[in-house]
């Protein structure tokens, strides 16, 4: 087997335009990450017809210094990894077909990586030693999956959003309380200066006690009637305290619903992943209730969190290394499930 694999790897699934070099799935060479915010803060989101414009733009240069800084030509790649799904179609279409120009011209194979498959991924690279089996939460602006991965491309939804994904519900109760998009990082700084208990926003009742699904929508509609109410009666909304008690909720679903996984699954790993995944308050409740329930909680530093092509590069390593490699008829499919192919 080959030692020493360089994967140039190409991600475009969303407002990040992201080609990185992977060696052997676990070392990153380079991952340069172009992003669009600053052009889609203006419509309070990501519009994917100027997203897929801006791809097209940036997606030579991203790749040209991606291979600059890893000090190699493209010569020396031995495959091609890019996300295929899911994803913005049009965004999707302008990273694959790149890729499919490059492993056609190349001759080298192509491999098509599921974007979600990719966010766990991240993990393998922060840990240079983790392996399957380990429960994972992928949270992220499109995603929220509790995850068993039995082995290298083996996965097990044990739960999933019924609703909104963690992300979405941040970034609405953002743009709620004036702090513009994206509303992640924003809502996690100002509540730092919040009151975690000072208002009870529910957490959703399943009728159905065992399962580990979430969901957000009804926490999203309770912020938003108190944020009504207060307005009718003319009183100040202390921002931080809606902040930080919004997000009290959101992270305590996520980390109990995670540790009923690893009992339910007999594992003490958890790989958290996902642009969700680079929240303070999550970070510190899962070290705590972690460390209380004797289960190593794992996360990728902040930049392998939010989109990026080094998961992808790491991802389509082991796709490889399973001998799966795909055609250049292979098409973006922007609503792929995890673990489909
Ligand atoms: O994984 P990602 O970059 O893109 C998707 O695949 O969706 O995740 C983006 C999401 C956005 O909803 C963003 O608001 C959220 O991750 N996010 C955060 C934080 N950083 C990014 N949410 C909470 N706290 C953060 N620090
Ligand atoms: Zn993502």
């Amino acid at each position: 087997m080959d030692k020493d694999l360089k994967i140039l790897a190409i991600e475009s699934s969303c407002d990040e335009t992201s080609a990185a070099v992977v060696v052997d799935g676990r070392i990153v060479l380079s991952n340069i990450i172009s992003s669009q915010i600053d052009i889609h803060k203006k419509f309070g989101g990501v519009v994917p017809e100027v997203a897929s414009r801006k791809h097209i733009e940036v997606i030579s240069v991203v790749v040209e210094q991606a291979l600059e800084e890893a000090q190699i030509t493209l010569k020396d790649i031995d495959a091609i990894g890019v996300t295929y799904g899911p994803g913005l179609v049009g965004a999707l279409l302008v990273g694959l077909q790149y890729a499919k120009a490059l492993s056609y011209a190349l001759n080298k194979p192509l491999i098509g990586v599921n974007h979600i498959e990719g966010h766990i991924s991240a993990n393998f690279i922060q840990y240079k030693d983790l392996k399957p089996p380990f429960v994972c939460l992928v949270v992220s602006g499109g995603h929220t999956y509790l995850v068993y991965m039995k082995d290298y491309g083996k996965f097990e939804v044990l739960g999933q959003t019924r609703d909104d994904a963690a992300g979405e519900a941040y970034d609405k109760i953002a743009r709620a309380i004036g702090l513009g998009y994206p509303g992640g990082p924003k809502v996690d700084k100002i509540a730092r200066e919040g009151n975690p208990d000072a208002i009870k926003f529910p957490r959703a009742n399943f009728h159905d006690n065992k399962t580990l699904d979430f969901s957000f929508s009804g926490l999203k509609s309770s912020v938003l009637n108190y944020l009504n109410q207060k307005s009718m009666k003319e009183e100040d909304i202390n921002k931080a305290d809606v902040a930080a008690s919004f997000q009290k909720a959101v992270v305590s679903f996520l980390v109990d619903n995670s540790l009923r996984a690893c009992k339910l699954k007999n594992v003490n790993k958890i790989a958290v992943a996902g642009g969700v995944a680079s929240n303070t308050c999550l970070r510190e409740t899962f070290k705590s209730q972690g460390s209380k329930n004797k289960v190593d909680v794992l996360f990728p530093e902040p930049i392998l969190c939010t989109d990026n092509a080094a998961m992808i590069g790491s991802a389509a390593y082991f796709e490889y290394m399973r001998g799966n490699t795909s055609s250049l008829n292979l098409n973006a499919i922007p609503n792929l499930k995890l673990g489909e192919r």
